[in-house]
């Protein structure tokens, strides 16, 4: 451990400003970088120990590049349980300070844990200060991110710090990743590329949608409960049988299913993928009186609607596959021409849910989007304790959080 590392353990109580700061500063000052890992420290210790002829220290430890335990993750997994006010205060200034340097908010350690599980691990909460500081970190982070890339941020892998756009949400993953053609052989395109996966079969199972060759999960059944409460927010203070309501994404039909047992008016459902089209004419959709579907994408379809200005809608709901948190910057400009003045938007909300850090930044990220078009995002969070699937019959999870934060986005 360096003496950076062991200042951050926080050998002396009270955690005073006059004891820490200026030792901290005096570190960082002298050039070690705030991301310095204790995995770095020790790759060091064995270099040296090799040029001085031990050899065996080289050859029993080599996963020392899997994970990046930084000093903010020693700060964490330090923080006494009993800490005073006074001294928490102390510890959001060294925060601070560790950011300035450049610190990272989003690396993963040795257990596989971010600063964020670490915080939480030790009685801070969500809502509490230094949590929120780090989510305030990855917020500024991703949007200047997303400012250098021009919205190109690319897949990291998990020897990289986590970012938001971990592969994992394969939903709609917060990366901001263009559509370009990849490689149909890629394991991961169809979960990643749009146009591979509107030419990838899909299997219908009892609780699951899935596609026939990788088993990715499409849409799964566990989340019959979100679809529900997703599809009460499509009809706020109205009666549902004036109401007309678009549904972005059939999948499964679930959430279709509530919004039909509500009998709006008008029930517009776009969907893409030649598949999910055939089952929905085997099921009867195209017959129903006040269904009205769009077959393609809705980056076709809904610009079609847009243009003709003919219908305005009291509720949108979306959650389609294999896009990215850049199509939803997109959809954002048609939502905002095609719902009522008073309409409710609402999605799937997946993004980042692979980590809760994550999740938590992404929280905030919406919220930050929608306002710039005079919009409001209002969250409620609900347990999935009982919900979540063991994730065994689909190749990856895409939701890792024991809770959700159900989106109700309105005009402010
Ligand atoms: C996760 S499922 C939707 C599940 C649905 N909410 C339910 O309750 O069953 C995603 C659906 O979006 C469709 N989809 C993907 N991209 C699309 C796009 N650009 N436009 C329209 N539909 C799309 C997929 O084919 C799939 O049927």
């Amino acid at each position: 451990m360096s003496e950076l590392h062991a200042l951050l353990t926080f050998p002396e109580r009270p955690i005073s400003q006059s004891y820490y700061v200026p030792k901290l500063q005096h570190f960082l000052k002298s050039g070690i970088p705030a991301t310095y890992t204790l995995e770095q420290v020790a790759a060091f210790e064995r270099e040296s120990e090799n040029r001085n002829g031990d050899n065996e220290s080289r050859e029993s430890k080599d996963d020392t590049k899997t994970s990046n335990t930084t000093p903010l993750h020693v700060l964490a997994r330090s923080l006494p349980l009993d800490i005073k006010d006074e001294e928490l205060q102390v510890v959001m200034n060294m925060m601070n300070i560790l950011f300035e340097y450049g610190a990272g908010w989003n690396f993963i350690d040795y257990e596989d844990k971010t600063v964020g599980d670490l915080f939480l691990e030790r009685n801070q909460t969500r809502e509490s200060p230094l949590y929120n500081r780090l989510v305030e970190a990855g917020v500024s982070a991703e949007l200047l991110l997303r400012k250098l890339n021009g919205c190109d941020v690319e897949f990291l892998d998990t020897t990289e710090p986590i970012g938001i756009g971990s592969e994992e949400s394969v939903r709609v993953a917060p990366d901001g990743q263009k559509q370009e053609p990849v490689d149909s052989d890629d394991d991961d395109a169809t979960a990643a590329n749009q146009h591979v996966y509107l030419k990838t079969e899909l299997e219908y199972k009892d609780d699951a949608l899935i596609t026939k060759e990788n088993k990715d999960g499409v849409m799964m059944d566990w989340e019959t409960k979100i679809m529900e409460i997703a599809s009460e927010t499509l009809f706020p203070d109205r009666e549902a049988r004036s109401a007309t309501v678009l549904n972005i994404g059939f999948g499964m039909g679930i959430i279709d299913t509530f919004i039909q047992a509500r009998k709006p008016y008008r029930h517009y459902i776009c969907e893409a993928h030649p598949d999910v089209l055939a089952k929905m004419k085997t099921d009867g959709w195209y017959e129903k009186d006040n269904v009205v579907i769009l077959e393609g994408r809705w980056q076709d379809t809904l610009n079609n609607l847009l243009d003709k200005g003919e219908v305005f809608f009291d509720g949108i709901y979306y959650d389609t596959f294999s896009e990215h948190y850049q199509d939803m910057l997109d959809l954002y400009d048609v939502i905002v021409g095609l719902i009522k003045p008073e309409g409710v938007f609402s999605f799937f909300n997946g993004l980042g849910a692979d980590r809760s850090l994550c999740y938590d930044v992404y929280k905030k990220i919406v919220e930050i989007d929608v306002a710039t078009y005079g919009m409001k995002c209002d969250y409620t969070r609900y347990s999935l304790d009982k919900q979540l699937p063991d994730w065994n019959d689909v190749k990856r999870s895409y939701f890792n959080c024991n809770y959700y934060y159900h989106p109700r986005i309105t005009f402010a």
